[in-house]
């Protein structure tokens, strides 16, 4: 996954104020959910159709992805849900 360093050594994950799918969520998923759930996860319908699903495992009770994820990985999806997941 790439990003484009914000230029603030201390913290190397920019913060991005309105995450969409394609661009923030996608390659957090395909790294992170595909060595378990193949490519289910990279289709922004099949994610929008298990929404409540994906809130519940990976933001409510932080059981998917198994071994956990960044801080800033848990904040981007759940802000791009609160935001209306576009
Ligand atoms: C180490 C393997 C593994 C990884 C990595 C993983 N999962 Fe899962 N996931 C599972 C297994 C096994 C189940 C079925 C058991 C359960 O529901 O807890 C599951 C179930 C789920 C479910 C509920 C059942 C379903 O199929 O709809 C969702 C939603 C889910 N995972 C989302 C994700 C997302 C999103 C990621 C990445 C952020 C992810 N998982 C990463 C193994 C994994």
């Amino acid at each position: 996954m790439l990003f484009i360093l914000s230029g603030c050594e201390n913290n190397p994950a920019p913060f991005i104020s309105e995450p969409t799918f394609e661009k923030n969520v996608k390659p957090i998923f395909h790294l992170r959910c595909t060595s378990c759930h193949g490519s289910r996860w990279q289709n922004y319908q099949t994610v929008i159709d298990s929404k409540d699903k994906i809130e519940y495992k990976v933001i409510k009770t932080r059981t998917m992805p198994p071994g956990g994820i960044p801080a800033y990985e848990y904040d981007l999806i759940k802000r791009w849900l609160e935001q209306g997941a576009k």
